[in-house]
């Protein structure tokens, strides 16, 4: 009252002033706490037991990158097809060791693109890059795995797929692309060479990717068992009163210490597992609970997935889910012994279906493909007729979901080995579980 309408706005400003410089500062101190904080978790669920457990294990060499590359000309060469073309993913992580995080999708197109050429009685690997031309100098910068690449550069104002399809001779074969492509690079395709039959890479091509190498399977091997170990590791330090979110966070943690990329646990405990793929709430863990982890994590590429559901040294299981626990158990060893080469996908699905008296409760497909995608091609589900093959790496994870009551899944990926006899990639330490207590 009574104060000069002037008077205040000086001290208006000053209050504003300080107010900003305090939020500053107090923003400063929480994100120091917040990264102090994130350290310290590391530290605290670190796993000592998983530490630098795959350290000895290199990235594909550029060799087998290359060799890559040539197999695939070879089966471009004998489909009588002119070109393979994929965008960043997992295909062309494959092929030419280009992934979405060393170029991120954009409406832009950047295409790796593979010829076959005759060199005498030999099928070589043409590699070609489109790129958009002012992104020219940081296209030349990625790690492509080849000795003599061509980038191919289009300006804004041009049609980017007329200077892909130069590639191609006036009379071209099929043009194959990675079933993952967008659709509007499909049609771009299409509309710059209609003569050129474009359509999805036929089961030939695919199969290159779908069956691992041995170094392939090394990588899996060793990212799978590292999971295993972190979440054995995560369980000794579970107690009553555990959130779930606390119990994600630990895992993620013993995940990064092993020196896995991208970690992370689906974690349930007691009636929210029973929702295959999350409750959205934040329980804690009970006497009577069983807590689920599904993990996956990432080493050079490669993925792991594995699930357990597990109880704590005092926990009181009914004798029910215990129960439940064994017939899960059972049904993923029903499914890989009937998983060898030449057999179908279904009937492996039905394997452990049919060893279940309960299976209506088995609500989802018995497993899919796993390799530089968590889930990829040939999935084991009732209605897939993919043959099984040497190198074939799939989850086999059945479960259970009694919905309000009890939830369990047990989840081991498997390879076919060279024999054609299936193998847990779990195998190194132990294999699957054994027992709620010793997962
Ligand atoms: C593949 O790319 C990664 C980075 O994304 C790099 O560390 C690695 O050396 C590359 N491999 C080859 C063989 O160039
Ligand atoms: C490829 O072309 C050759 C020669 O024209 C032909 O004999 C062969 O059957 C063709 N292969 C395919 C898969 O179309």
């Amino acid at each position: 009252m009574g104060i000069p309408a002037e008077a205040e706005a000086p001290a208006a400003l000053k209050s504003s002033d300080f107010i900003s410089k305090l939020t500053r500062a107090l923003f400063g101190i929480a994100a120091g706490i917040a990264l102090v904080y994130v350290i310290s978790e590391r530290r605290k669920y670190a796993a000592p037991a998983v530490m630098q457990r795959c350290d000895h294990l290199s990235p594909i060499t550029a060799a087998e990158l290359q060799a890559r590359q040539t197999s695939l000309a070879r089966v471009l060469s004998q489909l009588n097809a002119s070109a393979y073309i994929s965008e960043p993913g997992a295909s062309s992580l494959y092929y030419g060791n280009i992934s979405t995080s060393n170029w991120r999708l954009s409406e832009r197109p950047l295409l790796l693109m593979i010829t076959p050429q005759q060199n005498g009685d030999e099928i070589e690997a043409k590699v070609s890059i489109l790129t958009p031309a002012f992104e020219a100098s940081r296209a030349k910068m990625l790690p492509i795995a080849s000795n003599d690449v061509t980038f191919i550069e289009w300006a804004e104002e041009t049609n980017p797929y007329e200077h892909a399809m130069t590639i191609l001779s006036d009379t071209p074969g099929s043009v194959y692309v990675d079933g993952a492509t967008r659709n509007f690079i499909v049609d771009g395709l299409r509309d710059a060479h209609p003569q050129a039959a474009v359509s999805s890479a036929p089961y030939e091509i695919r199969r290159l990717r779908e069956r691992k190498s041995p170094v392939e399977i090394e990588l899996l091997k060793c990212a799978n068992e590292a999971t295993v170990l972190a979440i054995r590791a995560v369980r000794e330090k579970l107690h009553f009163g555990t959130r779930e979110s606390t119990a994600s966070a630990m895992m993620r943690a013993a995940l990064a210490s092993a020196g896995l990329r991208d970690g992370g646990c689906l974690t349930l405990f007691g009636e929210n597992a029973a929702l295959p793929h999350g409750s959205g709430t934040d329980r804690t863990l009970g006497k009577h609970d069983f807590a689920l982890f599904d993990c996956t994590a990432s080493l050079h590429g490669y993925r792991s997935d594995v699930t357990r559901t597990v109880a704590l040294a005092k926990s009181e299981i009914p004798e029910e889910h215990i129960q439940i626990w064994r017939d899960v158990r059972a049904a993923q060893n029903a499914a890989i012994s009937t998983a060898y080469a030449g057999v179908i996908a279904a009937e492996v699905d039905k394997a452990a279906r049919s060893s279940l008296d309960n299976s209506k409760y088995f609500t989802h497909r018995l497993g899919h493909g796993i390799g530089l995608e968590v889930h990829e091609a040939p999935y084991l589900n009732g209605g897939s007729k993919s043959v099984l093959e040497t190198g074939h790496a799939f989850s086999d994870e059945p479960g259970i979901y009694i919905e309000g009551k009890v939830g369990v899944r047990l989840e081991d990926c498997f390879y076919i080995s060279e024999t054609g006899s299936p193998v847990f990639l779990t195998a190194g330490i132990g294999g699957q579980a054994k027992s709620p207590w010793s997962p």
